[in-house]
């Protein structure tokens, strides 16, 4: 093995150690895109594939892992959204399947649920927004962590993955491993990452178009057309009615959001509806849309979600192919840096 080989492994270790994988690449959980075909791809492969359980039932994610478990007996992980009203019993499910690692996403998770995921047998990895909630989460039992950056497909927080990066690694990547996410589309940038302290990445849009993802031809289609500026945050048109940034390729569905915020808000004006109502309807507006748009295909009305790294999805690829490249993007990128007449 070439010496920037050895390097990348020895700047990933604790990652590939965590996770117990060949490489420390998380392949992001992405609600109807990561189930059992591209989890499995991604761990096969020597990554780290995350079922999304999205809204699924109890029932339905643990068909959804054993499929999974038939498909691959290399590590892969679990993604719940702390907001499910079954949450409880999601996390009795991965423990009596054995998942060895469970993601907390979408919100601050309690502290209950991450003692009884470890209870059962599992490191938790949580999301990170900020250095101080960092230190919460590892406060709380937390195992690992992600930061991921504003640049990211799906629902987004405000600040930059690079930002992120230089706020939270050098607080608290000596604690716990730390992956990055948001934004990463080559090699190259991996390393930068991982010499700043993370021990791994977490992609989503990169695997999308994996020729084991099941996502329609139009959504592949759309992510291969699509340039980094077509990936937009979703607009809000009043402050009084928050909507939740997700970052999708603009089409007709949302450039109808916002035509749709102000006939709601319209409404509420004229007394036609209570505030509560409204915001209700505001946020039912995407209901089913991300489905609709990776399934059926219609990626004009349904919610094409992707990150600002969709410029760099250029044709479909087998999900190893994928994993090279990133690989061979990063061992080339340390070969760079070592001095003329290095062993390589
Ligand atoms: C289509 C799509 C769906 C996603 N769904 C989820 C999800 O259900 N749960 C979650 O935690 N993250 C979700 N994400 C975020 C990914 O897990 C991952 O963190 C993100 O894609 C990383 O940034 P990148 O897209 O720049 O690679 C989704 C992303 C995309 C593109």
């Amino acid at each position: 093995m070439g010496a920037a080989r050895m390097n990348l492994d020895r700047l990933w270790r604790r990652g590939r150690d965590f996770l117990g994988t060949d490489v420390a690449i998380m392949g992001g959980a992405m609600s109807w895109v990561s189930e059992r075909h591209l989890v499995a791809a991604i761990s096969n492969a020597g990554g780290f594939g995350v079922l999304a359980c999205g809204s699924m039932s109890p029932e339905q994610l643990s068909a959804e892992i054993e499929a999974t478990q038939i498909l691959t007996a290399k590590p892969f992980g679990v993604n719940l959204i702390t907001m499910h009203p079954k949450l409880a019993d999601l996390i009795e499910v991965c423990g009596r399947l054995q998942v060895g690692h469970v993601v907390l996403a979408g919100g601050l998770p309690q502290a209950a649920s991450i003692t009884r995921a470890k209870e059962l047998g599992a490191r938790v990895v949580c999301f990170a927004p900020t250095a101080a909630f960092a230190k919460k989460l590892i406060r709380i039992g937390a195992d690992a962590l992600v930061i991921e950056g504003t640049e990211a497909g799906g629902h987004i927080g405000p600040v930059a993955t690079s930002v992120l990066a230089q706020e939270i690694l050098p607080e608290v990547a000596a604690d716990v491993p730390v992956f990055v996410a948001g934004g990463i589309g080559r090699g190259e940038v991996i390393v930068s990452y991982l010499e700043m302290g993370a021990v791994g990445v977490q992609l989503g849009t990169r695997f999308v178009c994996a020729t084991e993802s099941i996502a329609h031809a139009n959504f592949k289609q759309a992510f291969i057309r699509a340039n980094a500026r077509d990936a937009m945050p979703s607009a809000q048109v009043d402050p009084n009615f928050p909507v939740i940034p997700v970052r999708a390729l603009t089409n007709a569905a949302s450039r109808r959001f916002i035509e749709f915020q102000h006939e709601v808000i319209g409404r509420f004006r004229q007394g036609a509806l209570d505030q509560k109502a409204a915001q209700l309807e505001i946020e039912h507006y995407w209901a089913g849309a991300l489905r609709r748009a990776v399934i059926e295909g219609d990626v004009e009305n349904g919610s094409v979600m992707a990150g600002q790294s969709v410029g760099m999805v250029t044709r479909e690829q087998p999900t190893a192919e994928i994993i090279n490249e990133l690989v061979e993007q990063a061992v080339r990128a340390l070969r760079d840096r070592e001095p003329a007449g290095a062993p390589v």
